[in-house]
């Protein structure tokens, strides 16, 4: 696997790939890679030629009150598991080659940028997101980009960035990975104790019964705000449980929408989300 950690260094095994007719796809990741992530790596080797992964713990998207130096950072593990995941290039820009000095732009988005949900709690995440995911799409000129699922609100917004602004990638969502007993995997879960781990799985618990109320012909705003409460009387402090169209995240106006519910609660000091389709 090559490594590469400028620009010019990637774009010159890009354009060799390039000059041999191979397509690529790019797994943008801010490291502490699990099985959630592997599955993406596998999911674009099926998609193109040569892949390539990113490793960036992307500054624009924490809070001054959020987890950036907390955030867990495992260089020599992550190298290895994509190496073993067939990953052809990794990509680990310093913070200077994705934000150099005198850096000032940024890209103002709506839509499914601002549908309330994590937009809501977090109102300066998605405006990092799209700016670091905008500059790893141009460093990595890409043809296929792989996002999961578990963060579903990001891969709207990404795709409908990559279009408005014709990036030339097709953005490919990929389902969220699961525990044995259904929690969502995520580099935050190592966060949790073990008595929070234990409860953690209420939360697609919830989900699932909204959703099962839901395809049993009852009302979304009834049967998310019953997940809602449930998950409060666990301890959880809930920020959303929402029903949004699966494709707009607006609000459902009719009864034949499709839709996802998506959550986000804090359990203790970690910030858990999750999402399914109904
Ligand atoms: O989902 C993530 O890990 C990050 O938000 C992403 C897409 C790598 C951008 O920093």
């Amino acid at each position: 696997m090559i490594i590469a950690r400028t620009l010019s260094d990637l774009r010159d095994v890009v354009n060799a790939w390039r000059g041999e007719d191979f397509s690529h796809a790019v797994v943008p990741t801010m490291g502490a890679l699990h099985e959630g992530h592997l599955m993406l790596v596998a999911a674009a080797r099926e998609k193109t030629d040569r892949v390539i992964a990113t490793i960036f713990v992307n500054p624009k998207q924490f809070a001054a009150n959020e987890d950036l130096s907390r955030y867990p950072r495992d260089e020599e593990g992550d190298l290895a598991k994509l190496e073993a995941a067939g990953c052809d290039l990794a990509y680990l820009p310093a913070p200077d080659e994705i934000y150099p000095p005198g850096f000032v732009t940024s890209i103002s988005l709506g839509g499914p940028a601002k549908a309330g949900l994590e937009d809501k709690f977090r109102p300066h995440f998605f405006d990092g997101v799209a700016t670091v995911v905008a500059k790893l799409f141009i460093h990595t000129a890409a043809d296929v980009a792989i996002f999961g699922e578990k963060d579903y609100q990001q891969l709207l917004v990404v795709t409908q960035m990559a279009r408005d602004l014709d990036l030339g990638v097709e953005v490919v969502g990929i389902p969220t990975i699961r525990e044995e007993d259904g929690l969502a995997k995520s580099s935050r879960n190592r966060y949790l104790s073990k008595h929070e781990r234990h409860q953690a799985t209420a939360i697609i618990r919830a989900l699932e019964q909204a959703a099962e109320k839901i395809r049993g012909g009852g009302d979304p705003q009834t049967a998310t705000k019953a997940a809602a409460r449930s998950l409060t009387t666990l301890g959880f402090e809930v920020d959303y449980v929402s029903a949004r169209n699966a494709e707009t995240l607006a609000v459902p106006v009719s009864a034949d929408e499709p839709l996802r519910l998506l959550a986000a609660a804090r359990l203790g000091k970690t910030r858990l989300i999750d999402n399914i389709p109904v």
